[in-house]
């Protein structure tokens, strides 16, 4: 582990959760299928290279790589480990989302809920730099908060279990998430995460506490199109009031006929 990785657990000692929190083919698949219809409506080139910001353990790029060459970074070695595993034939690359620079120019980005770790306007215009920075002119960018302030739900509390087709038969774990908001004047919220992991029946309590990033709509708008981009905003689908922002970098490719229907 290097100094500037996450000290979250899920994202370093229990990232072996990530794979039982969420299904590959289930939730992931369909928001990649949302992802993917929106890229080729909006963009100005043809689709073929994705980077993915904030990868994690991959669960995008296994839906997305069916359509592109797909190249993941993450901060986290442990969920690169996990990511390259579900991904073995994608290309992963450990860094900063915030200050990376490959030597490559891709079609389209997606960043989506890891962009919630930006806690700060900076920051985020700090990731949307890089991503502008690493699009080819007409490439496609979509990005993706958990929350607005417009939207965010005070006290939200979820529960959801392992999903049972990964976990072996001695293994029980439920994810408990809850987001508060102490302070609604700055752009944070607290995101609290309690693992209840049970091995052959004994119980394990973990939890993470995590400052998150929330921002006005404003604020979104404002940072993307200052950081170059023409910017479409849509809706979620599993939680159609959270936005999707959709956003181009100018310039088009000749002989471009990518633009499909959504
Ligand atoms: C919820 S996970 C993403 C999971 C992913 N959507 C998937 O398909 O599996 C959030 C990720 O954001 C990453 N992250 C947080 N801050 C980051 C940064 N500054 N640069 C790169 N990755 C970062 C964490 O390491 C974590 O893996």
């Amino acid at each position: 582990m290097t100094a500037d990785e996450p000290t979250l657990h899920l994202y370093s000692d229990l990232a072996w959760l990530w794979p039982l929190w969420g299904d590959v083919d289930g939730e992931y698949a369909e928001w990649c299928g949302v992802v993917h219809r929106l890229m080729h409506h909006h963009a100005r080139r043809e689709l073929h290279t994705l980077l993915n910001l904030g990868c994690g353990g991959g669960k995008n790029v296994a839906n997305l790589k069916q359509h592109y060459a797909v190249t993941g970074v993450d901060i986290s070695s442990a969920m690169l480990d996990f990511a390259r595993q579900l991904n073995p034939t994608s290309s992963f690359i450990q860094a900063d989302m915030r200050t990376c620079q490959l030597a490559q120019t891709f079609d389209a980005v997606l960043i989506d809920d890891a962009i919630t770790y930006m806690t700060s306007r900076t920051d985020l215009a700090r990731v949307f730099t890089t991503a502008y920075a690493h699009l080819a002119p007409g490439g496609v960018m979509v990005v993706s908060p958990d929350y607005l302030v417009e939207t965010f739900q005070p006290n939200e509390t979820r529960v959801s279990h392992a999903a049972s087709v990964h976990k072996p038969a001695h293994l029980d774990v439920v994810f408990i998430e809850n987001n508060y908001d102490p302070n609604p004047h700055d752009d944070t919220f607290a995101g609290t995460m309690i693992y209840l992991i049970r091995e052959h029946g004994v119980l394990r309590v973990v939890q993470d506490n995590s400052t998150l990033g929330l921002f006005t709509r404003a604020v979104w708008h404002d940072t993307l199109s200052g950081c170059g981009f023409a910017v479409h905003e849509t809706a979620g689908i599993a939680h159609p009031e959270h936005p999707v922002f959709v956003c181009v970098k100018a310039g088009e490719i000749e002989n471009h006929h990518a633009c499909g229907t959504l």
